[in-house]
């Protein structure tokens, strides 16, 4: 099998690593959702050598991730579990040695809408008070696409059977137990959310 790439992770890593050093200074072990090719789980664990990176995605991903993490060894970056939202319950690893931060790029559009709330209520669940979750994404505000290419985007998406775009708004009402402390706007309209358990 080749090496998985995806272009776009090579052109948000570096805007989403400056807002992640701020914001998982104090962070210690991260849980990451949907790490798809892998290629941000290298960079970024690289980059943060104060923290554990953990690797998550569905089985179907692993082998190329594995490559990645293969090519891009680091002591602190750990092989995938299986973390299928909607399917499991958190990795049961994860439970024993627990997570203070999750990061999750570009997932809650492509997950169905059924699965976004789970995947909420495990992360506030399983983070402990202060825990920090970082959100990276193509969102809609008030509303409305914050680009026609978003809205293309999210047309293409639902074709395909994905569930598309989330609303912010839509996100901070469904979610309990976590408040959202920033939106950033990142290239390619993007944002960066921060939310900490409270
Ligand atoms: C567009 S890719 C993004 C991958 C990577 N995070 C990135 O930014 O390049 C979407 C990812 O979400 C994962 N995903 C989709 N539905 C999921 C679910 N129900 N549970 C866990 N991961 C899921 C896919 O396997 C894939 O890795």
């Amino acid at each position: 099998m080749s090496k998985p790439f995806s272009q776009a992770c090579e052109n948000n890593k570096q805007p989403i690593l400056d807002k992640l050093l701020v914001h998982f200074r104090q962070a210690s072990r991260v849980l990451e959702i949907g790490s798809g090719t892998g290629q941000h789980a290298v960079f970024f664990a690289k980059n943060l050598p104060h923290l554990q990176w953990h690797c998550s995605d569905m089985p179907a991903n692993h082998a190329g991730i594995n490559q990645w993490l293969a090519d891009y060894p680091s002591a602190n970056l750990h092989a995938p579990v299986p973390f299928t939202i909607g399917q499991d319950s958190w990795p049961l690893e994860l439970v024993v040695d627990k997570v203070d931060a999750v990061f999750s790029a570009n997932t809650t559009h492509i997950m169905q809408r059924s699965e976004v709330p789970i995947m909420f209520d495990l992360i506030q669940k399983n983070l402990p008070e202060g825990g920090i979750f970082c959100q990276y994404g193509p969102f809609n505000v008030n509303g409305d696409y914050t680009s026609d290419s978003n809205r293309d985007f999210n047309q293409y998406l639902i074709s395909q059977g994905c569930g598309g775009l989330w609303d912010i708004a839509d996100l901070q009402v469904l979610v309990s137990g976590l408040d959202l402390l920033h939106q950033y706007a990142l290239p390619a309209n993007n944002k960066l959310l921060i939310w900490q358990k409270c």
